[in-house]
């Protein structure tokens, strides 16, 4: 079984003034909040039992958006990362949720044009190590970035490079085993304070055990003034 979790803490900095007082998951999309679309990423590929990470002011307008989550026909839960300290410790507070189950990690602001049950199916046939999903980028900088060997196999992962080695950014939708939580529990805080999602990804890359699949649809990561604006666009485009 594979659980979800969604990250919808963090600090939203680049969306301000805007997110000074509205969360930035709250914000619209299409007929949307951006926090209804991860939830549906999840529950398109049959993932159904999901953990929203919040950050602790917007704790109660998650709950009196999206309640029990029956309207959307999935079961949610909630729990707070009081410091934004990465999107690595905030999955590391899913563990218990997790129980002894695989884990599904969206961010809260990846709006994807993709169905991904063909990632959870790749993942489901081996459901040991990781999975990530890929997209080819113009703006590579602002992203993780992944190199392949020459047998297609990823060789690393380098976050947010000045000099980036492909234009193949690492999306935020995540498939992890287990293990995850004793990976992140190892982890060092990067240069810029916090608990790096890379740095889980290179840990299963340099087992061997990380695999990929390419989204072929557009993606977006809703976290600035001009990516909020084409997300709305590409939604609407798509009905
Ligand atoms: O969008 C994909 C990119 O997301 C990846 O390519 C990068 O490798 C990955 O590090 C991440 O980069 P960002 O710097 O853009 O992540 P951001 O800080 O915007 O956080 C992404 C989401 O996670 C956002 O919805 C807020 C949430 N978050 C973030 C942090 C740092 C948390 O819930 N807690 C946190 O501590």
């Amino acid at each position: 079984m594979i659980k979800g979790v969604i990250l919808a803490g963090g600090k939203g900095t680049r969306l301000w003034p805007v997110t000074k007082v509205v969360g930035k998951h709250f914000l619209p999309v299409g007929n949307k909040t951006i926090i209804h679309y991860p939830i549906l990423t999840l529950k398109n590929a049959g993932i159904k039992d999901i953990l929203i990470v919040c950050g602790q002011e917007h704790t109660d307008q998650y709950v009196k958006l999206l309640g029990s989550g029956s309207e959307l026909g999935v079961n949610l839960y909630y729990t707070i990362q009081v410091d934004p300290l990465g999107i690595a410790h905030g999955l590391g507070l899913a563990r218990s949720f997790a129980e002894n189950n695989s884990v599904a990690l969206v961010l809260g602001d990846n709006i994807f044009g993709d169905n991904l049950s063909v990632a959870v199916k790749k993942f489901s046939k081996k459901e040991r190590g990781g999975l990530i999903v890929l997209k080819k980028v113009s703006d590579p900088q602002r992203f993780g970035v992944a190199s392949f060997r020459k047998d297609g196999t990823i060789k690393n992962i380098v976050e947010k490079p000045k000099k980036p080695a492909t234009n193949w950014a690492v999306t935020g939708f995540y498939l992890y085993d287990n293990r995850v939580f004793d990976v992140i529990k190892n982890l060092k805080l990067s240069n810029r304070g916090e608990y790096e999602i890379t740095d889980v990804n290179n840990f299963y890359i340099r087992e061997g055990a990380m695999d990929y699949v390419k989204a072929k649809k557009y993606w977006v990561d809703a976290g600035t003034f001009d990516s909020l604006h084409l997300a709305n666009i590409l939604v609407r485009k798509q009905k």
